[in-house]
């Protein structure tokens, strides 16, 4: 008897593919008709739903008897389906290599290089046809190179079929035949057709509901059946340029369209409220999922499936700095402490005069240091403030006044906002009741916000 007889244990990496858990929305869905749940593909070994394609496309190959010893496998990807197939050439002794836009974060690239795969990377506002977009980079190593084998996963049935034996079947099985809407993003498609065909197969009442990102055509192409034009967009792996075949459009019922900013930002909300880490992708399809939930019965279940993880966009969804710099940042998402800390980076110490000092003290802080709203202290308390304006014209009314006490001009001390308030919150008060907030962190006042500190932390800059 083998040592390994009856315990609990995968031959392979592959064998923990799919049976990912139904997590269910809470916060985010917490004011909708009907529960909000989300198949979490994250838990998947590499990482994404394209774990199930890799194996399902590479095993077709083979039993095609395009794919043999020693082949290499290439494919157009954004990452994911790449990492699928990387861990399948690696557990296969394959040879693996990919062709990606130029957008992509680097984290992917690195990923796949570290399973011993080759990368290509082309510009990504060429069209298809242009001999150095990706999917001609891909078609001619596939061509030029013996043994090679394009997966295609555009035009791939064994892509959807994937997702008709598994993802479908999972799902059906863990809402126990009670879902009725399906939503998922959509790039090459499999992922909703394999899904929707399988559950509406079971039932046909099911909603299949597409998410598509503003800028692609797939919305578009569903509802004129015509071409259009595409716009770049930033969320990555959903949305085409051209019509996939791995695409049955028959089984979407209808398509919604999601916005970088909306999808971006629920991306984030889903890490901070609901300990959910994942990509932009699962954030535009969330949208999508929230919107359908909207108009929903108490009946009814939604379900969402969100596609990979969040730390392959630690240096863009997930990272502040990138999302100000493509103005999609949403202050909603960020807290007062966070704005607070960007202006320290710049300007450490927080001006202020005590109660009873001079005016010329306040004026001189005022012309140094260039700032509009100088905050006046008793000990740790905040008594008053001193607007730049009011202090000039009190000075050139009467130079005499700039011996007198702060106190004598000063006007209502400006707003206390904790650090962890939303940093929306902060930028309502600055739009509609004072020039400046103060920042409260650990109990004491440690910095002042103004109208133009909160307009550089949404729109970066310098
Ligand atoms: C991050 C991400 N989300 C969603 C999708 C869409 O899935 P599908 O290609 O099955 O339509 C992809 C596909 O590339 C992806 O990489």
């Amino acid at each position: 008897m083998s040592i390994l007889e009856g315990l609990n244990y995968h031959e392979s990496i592959l064998d923990t593919v799919g049976h990912t858990p139904l997590v269910r929305l809470r916060k985010v869905a917490r004011d909708l008709p009907c529960p909000v749940l989300a198949k979490v593909e994250f838990f998947n070994p590499g990482g994404s739903v394209k774990d199930r394609i890799g194996l399902a496309m590479v095993e077709a190959a083979e039993r095609e008897g395009r794919l043999k010893p020693g082949g290499t496998i290439v494919e157009c990807t954004s990452g994911n389906t790449g990492l699928g197939l990387a861990m399948v050439a690696a557990v296969k002794g394959y040879k693996a290599a990919f062709c990606m836009p130029d957008k992509v974060s680097s984290e992917k690239v690195y990923l796949l290089k570290a399973f011993g795969a080759e990368v290509f990377l082309s510009p990504t506002a060429v069209e298809p046809e242009h001999p150095e977009s990706y999917y001609s980079v891909a078609k001619r190593i596939s061509s030029e190179r013996p043994g090679a084998v394009l997966m295609n996963q555009y035009h791939n049935p064994a892509n959807p079929e994937a997702h008709f034996k598994s993802t479908g079947p999972e799902l059906w099985e863990q809402t126990k035949g009670r879902i009725t809407h399906f939503v998922a993003g959509m790039g090459t498609g499999g992922t909703i057709s394999g899904t929707g065909k399988y559950l509406k197969k079971q039932n046909a009442k099911i909603q299949v509901i597409g998410a598509d990102p503003v800028g692609s055509i797939l919305k578009h192409y569903k509802e004129t059946g015509q071409m259009s034009e595409a716009h770049t967009y930033k969320i990555e792996g959903v949305g085409e340029d051209f019509i996939p075949t791995a695409t049955d459009f028959d089984v979407v019922d209808r398509i919604l369209q999601c916005n970088d900013h909306d999808g971006l930002n629920l991306a984030r909300t889903l890490a901070r409220e609901e300990a959910i880490f994942v990509g932009g992708s699962a954030g535009m399809a969330a949208w999508v999922a929230l919107e359908v939930a909207k108009t929903c019965a108490p009946n009814d279940l939604v379900v969402v499936l969100l596609p990979d993880t969040g730390e392959r966009y630690l240096t863009k969804v997930h990272n502040d700095e990138w999302m100000r710099d493509n103005h999609l940042l949403d202050p909603s998402n960020m807290r007062a402490g966070n704005v607070a800390a960007g202006k320290a980076a710049r300007l450490r110490t927080l001006f202020k005069v005590e109660s009873g000092e001079p005016l010329k003290k306040a004026l001189a802080l005022i012309q140094q240091h260039d700032v509009s709203q100088l905050p006046v202290f008793k000990g740790a308390e905040v008594v008053g403030t001193l607007d730049e304006g009011d202090v000039l014209k009190t000075a050139l009314a009467n130079p005499a006044a700039l011996e007198q006490p702060v106190d004598a001009i000063m006007a209502a001390p400006l707003p206390i906002v904790a650090a962890d308030e939303s940093a929306d919150v902060v930028a309502k008060l600055l739009a509609t009741r004072s020039p400046a907030v103060l920042v409260k962190t650990d109990g004491a006042i440690k910095s002042i916000l103004t109208r133009f500190d909160m307009l550089q932390f949404i729109a970066g800059g310098e």
